[in-house]
């Protein structure tokens, strides 16, 4: 497993934690498996453990200032970004989660974790007060809900002498952990974007229009991508769920700001899920006071809310687009219809509402039926994590022979042949 480690190029940053002394251990052991590895210390740091030790074991100047011409004409901070294949930040400190919680770049740690655009992984280790407090656990949710990926703390004696949770984790678990990152996945390399959850349309400032999606199924397809390799987004809108681990989750409300976030995305996007249940329709005017029980009937007008699907198919013709139809009857032809209407690579179709039984909305289970131009797969009523998994297997799959058939027919359209395979 840590032969997976071999020949990657790991960002080690060392924060000011009383287990600083830790991360020269685990430098040595990612060398052995054959890593390469650049250290980055934060001034605190420096006051723990020596930029030497750092420098012996790790085989490479370490690197300690932003604002220095020299270190910067050596190798720019950009450029320290670009190079790793992931950067583990092992100790974290608290002030470093709340930093990275901020988005500050005042120091050279936090302007590489910005401008990184390759797995983050953080390793807290901090006194158990400090890491049960409030403040730290609130920066920890927000930076897991943004993709971060979190390494423990463990529980046990502390070097305060208290007991607690709040241990850096072993720098053998450590290294274990980060192999797992670089596991060769279905959909390994790949960029994929979802939509869970339904759409909330506000009427006045009590009162909206929604419906009863839980957002399961595209938080288990959400996991179930990144399981496969891929680096996952999720757009996600209202929904009791907690953010998958290693998924960057971008909160919304409305079908337009999810539509706005979406088409934000698609151009660093591969494959495209589109899971939510968003509103057909929203109010036209949404009312500045909440609504008075006055009349005795009361009449709304709705407007159309952008069908963010088609758009995105429209706009983005190469991006892979997967389209779930939710029908109360009729299911298959809904979901052909669906298929040539909006010009999509695939619709997962499920049966809602009271004729679903224990499927679709709000349940733990659902059965799809895949449907393509070329074919159609019923996976049976399984939890959704299964059938996550198996959605999941299909994309992957039959992706690449899409990829190959646009290559072809771009081709054939250029030189007016089929290519020689
Ligand atoms: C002896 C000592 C040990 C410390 N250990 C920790 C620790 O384990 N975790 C932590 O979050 N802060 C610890 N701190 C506090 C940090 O060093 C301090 O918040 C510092 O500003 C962190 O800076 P940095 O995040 O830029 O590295 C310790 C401070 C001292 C004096």
């Amino acid at each position: 497993m840590l032969e997976r480690l071999a020949n990657k190029r790991i960002l080690l940053g060392v924060t000011g934690s009383i287990a600083a002394y830790k991360a020269a251990e685990i430098v040595r052991r990612l060398r052995e498996t054959g890593t390469e590895v650049r250290v980055v210390m934060t001034r605190a740091a420096t006051e723990f453990v020596t930029p030497m030790t750092f420098q012996a074991l790790s085989g490479n100047p370490v690197h300690l200032e932003l604002l220095d011409a020299q270190a910067e004409a050596a190798m720019g901070h950009i450029e320290l970004a670009r190079w790793a294949d992931a950067i583990l930040v092992a100790p974290a400190s608290a002030n470093f989660l709340a930093r990275l919680r901020e988005g500050r770049a005042d120091d050279l740690l936090g302007a590489l974790c910005l401008a990184k655009d390759v797995p983050l992984i953080l390793a807290p280790a901090m006194n158990n007060r400090m890491w049960r407090d409030h403040a730290t656990q609130d920066n920890l949710q927000t930076l897991k809900s943004r993709g971060v990926l979190v390494f423990g703390p463990d529980e046990g004696s502390q070097a305060c002498g208290e007991t607690g949770t709040g241990r850096l984790q072993e720098p053998s678990n450590i290294v274990a952990q980060l192999a797992d990152i670089f596991k060769g996945g279905a959909l390994d390399g790949l960029r994929v974007l979802l939509t869970a959850g339904p759409t909330q349309e506000a009427i006045d400032p009590v009162r909206y229009i929604s419906n009863h999606s839980s957002g399961k199924m595209g938080y288990a397809l959400a996991t179930a991508a990144m399981e496969a390799g891929a680096r996952v987004t999720l757009v996600s809108g209202p929904v009791s769920l907690a953010p998958p681990a290693g998924v960057q989750v971008i909160p919304v409300t409305t079908a337009v700001q999810m539509a706005k976030a979406v088409m934000a995305q698609l151009n660093a996007t591969d494959i495209f899920i589109a899971t939510a249940a968003v509103a057909d329709y929203r109010p036209a005017e949404v009312a500045d006071e909440k609504i008075k029980k006055s009349a005795e009937n009361l009449t709304l007008n709705l407007t159309r809310n952008p069908d963010i699907l088609r758009t995105a198919k429209q706009t983005m013709p190469g991006v892979y687009c997967v389209g779930f139809a939710a029908e109360t009857t009729d299911v298959m032809n809904h979901a052909r219809a669906k298929l040539t209407d909006k010009g999509v690579e695939m619709i997962a179709a499920n049966l809602v509402g009271t004729a679903a039984g224990d499927s679709g909305f709000g349940s733990d289970n659902n059965t799809l039926i895949l449907c393509t131009r070329e074919s159609e797969v019923t996976l049976p009523l399984a939890p959704k994590n299964k059938i996550a998994r198996e959605v999941i297997t299909h994309v992957a799959r039959l992706y690449p022979l899409w990829r190959q058939t646009r290559k072809d027919s771009a081709q054939i359209l250029r030189f007016g042949k089929p290519p020689i395979s």
